[in-house]
């Protein structure tokens, strides 16, 4: 019947079995049973194909010349020469953070809803990012997948699961002759910056970290500029700013290894944007984080905003490989998006990305006018917070609405309220409720903003100021209707923005996090795997180890690695901050990954 037949197909049976025979034979191998002469008709169909072959490859040929063309007549030089890679990762920043932060700058700025961020002009794909052991993944483990392009466990600096080195693109751009640099807002031993320039087996381990970062390293020093902070982990024990563990002097080191070291707002401005800068530099600007821009921006004397530090790079690094046959290869991390996240400081989080989206702005500008060939690139390693543009609050069904007005009217973060309140604590041990009381009111009005604070919220405040600094980002977050799901990171995917959609094809889409690794190393065209075996060569002969000791620090124990929800236990015992928290940091948990 002919409902049996095939759709759209009018050809009769005996048509249709010729040319299942003939398919058969183009598979097999064998001949069709047609045979006989090859008559006219059969050198005819010869002649056309031949035509049609040769007419397909001169449209080839002619359209591959007209590219070259139009790529020469738009000025980017062919990717054969001298090329320069900035790498941005914006830590924590899932794509909820987008909506959030673009809704804010729209509110404040009193601009049209289609008003956008600049990174939303520059979006091409999206990150997928779980880790070699969990679908959560950590920075370590997230960044591990950009340096050395490998999957790895949670707390894993540029280490496998096997417990061997990997090299990183860092370091094999080093040893290919560019120049290189790492430029973030946290601490330069943190986890996302050290998986570029170091090897540990446990991301806690900072000190060694600052040891490796400044030379004390197989391959010896790979990081030509290193902004940031985490000053503490590069001082002695002796200094009462410092975080290390032991005697060492770390900034000794570095300049030993021929750093010069910055250490201040002043030492910044002198390098003139970059214009006056001795490399190898090392400027390292607080003692732990640069604080969030939300009270950074009123601080501007104290610490340098990360599109500043990162035009200075910029500069720095562009003069210095002026004359070389090399580029450079730039990290620039947002590293305090994620903080904002872990915090659940709606507040804060969306200073930081829109201080991120300035410093995209800033990298774009160079690239622009830059005459080396170039391109950014930049993702996140993952989401945290579980940040939501929503929240019920009420059992009742919930009006569709989140207001940033709550947002706008904060002028700092719950952490410098929470440092502030800590601070009054410990330099106030006996005063009475009543001032404590007004202590807390006074934060709430004149830091957040909020003037209907409850008196449920006051009252919990000045019960416990050990968790005061989650009680300060609820408060915001409650009133902004912004909800979060967890303290920690999720596996949302993450979004991957580039100046160039057509030089980062391979990242257009949705891809796997260590794609982005093979995207740096290969757009460098830099020999990782040689790195690595130098690594594991050199790394067995490195000086000063103790028999069954590795450079690369202590192996977790059983249960030690970063996977499961008690990690914070070890990450706050074994190898607490020093110094920093004054003795008042107690118990809440507030450790970051
Ligand atoms: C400082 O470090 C040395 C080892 O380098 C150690 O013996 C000493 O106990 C440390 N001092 C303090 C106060 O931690
Ligand atoms: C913002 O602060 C003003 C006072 O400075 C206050 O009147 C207003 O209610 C606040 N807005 C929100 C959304 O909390
Ligand atoms: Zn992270």
């Amino acid at each position: 019947m002919a409902r049996d037949r095939p759709l759209l197909s009018s050809r009769s049976s005996s048509e249709l079995s010729r040319g299942l025979a003939e398919e058969d034979a183009l598979l097999t191998g064998q001949p069709t049973t047609r045979s006989g002469p090859r008559t006219w008709n059969f050198w005819r169909e010869i002649g056309l194909f031949v035509w049609a072959v040769i007419a397909t490859a001169a449209v080839i040929v002619l359209a591959v010349i007209y590219q070259k063309a139009q790529d020469s007549s738009n000025g980017a030089p062919p990717l054969s020469g001298k090329r320069n890679l900035v790498f941005m990762v914006s830590d924590g920043m899932g794509p909820t953070s987008l909506s959030l932060t673009r809704s804010f700058m729209q509110y404040t700025e009193g601009a049209p809803f289609n008003k956008q961020l600049i990174l939303d002009k520059h979006f091409i794909g999206q990150s997928r990012t779980r880790s070699a052991s969990s679908l959560i993944t950590d920075s370590a483990a997230g960044a591990t997948a950009f340096s050395c392009a490998l999957k790895s466990y949670n707390g894993a600096i540029s280490v496998l699961p096997n417990h061997q080195p990997c090299g990183t693109v860092l370091e094999a751009a080093k040893k290919a002759g560019y120049m290189t640099g790492l430029v973030v807002t946290t601490r330069i031993t943190d986890a996302t910056p050290a998986t570029f320039a170091s090897h540990v087996h446990m991301r806690q381990e900072e000190d060694l970290i600052a040891q490796q970062m400044v030379g004390d390293h197989p391959l010896g020093r790979v990081v030509d500029l290193i902004f940031g902070g985490g000053k503490c982990h590069f001082l002695p024990n002796s200094s009462l700013s410092s975080c290390r563990a032991d005697d060492k002097d770390i900034v000794a080191l570095a300049q030993k290894n021929g750093f010069n070291y910055i250490s201040d707002r002043q030492g910044f401005n002198d390098l003139k944007g970059g214009k006056s800068i001795k490399l190898p530099m090392l400027g390292l600007f607080a003692d732990g984080d640069i604080p969030f821009e939300i009270d950074r921006r009123n601080e501007d004397d104290h610490y340098p905003s990360l599109h500043e530090m990162a035009e200075t790079a910029l500069t720095a690094l562009s003069e210095a490989t002026r004359d070389s046959k090399k580029g450079f290869f730039l990290m620039i991390e947002g590293s305090r998006i994620d903080h904002a996240g872990h915090f659940n400081d709606p507040a804060a989080q969306v200073h930081e990305v829109l201080a991120y989206d300035k410093t995209m702005t800033s990298v774009l500008d160079f690239l622009e006018r830059d005459s080396t060939q170039g391109v950014m690139v930049s993702t996140s390693d993952h989401e945290t917070g579980g940040l939501a543009a929503a929240r019920q609050l009420h059992a009742s069904y919930p009006q569709y609405l989140w207001y940033p007005g709550p947002l706008a009217n904060a002028s700092h973060s719950a952490e410098r309220l929470d440092l502030n309140y800590k601070a009054f604590l410990l330099s106030h041990p006996s005063a009475p409720k009543a001032t404590q009381r007004q202590f807390v009111e006074d934060s709430i009005t004149s830091g957040l903003g909020i003037m209907d604070a409850s008196d449920e919220e006051i009252d919990a405040l000045v019960a416990q100021p050990e968790i005061s600094l989650y009680l300060f980002a609820d408060m915001i977050s409650r009133r902004s209707q912004t909800g979060w799901s967890t303290h920690g990171h999720s596996a949302a995917d993450v979004n991957i923005y580039s100046s160039d959609p057509v030089l980062a094809k391979a990242l257009v889409g949705n891809h796997e996090n260590t794609e982005v690794g093979d995207f740096l190393r290969e757009f460098l065209d830099v020999d990782v795997e040689s790195v690595t075996k130098e690594l594991r060569e050199k790394g067995i002969k490195m000086m000063g180890m103790e028999e069954g000791e590795s450079w690369m620090g202590r192996l977790p124990e059983e249960g030690e690695r970063i996977d499961g929800g008690d990690h914070l236990k070890t990450y706050e015992g074994e190898f607490r901050r020093r110094g920093l928290e004054g003795g008042v940091h107690v118990g809440c948990g507030c450790g970051m990954h």
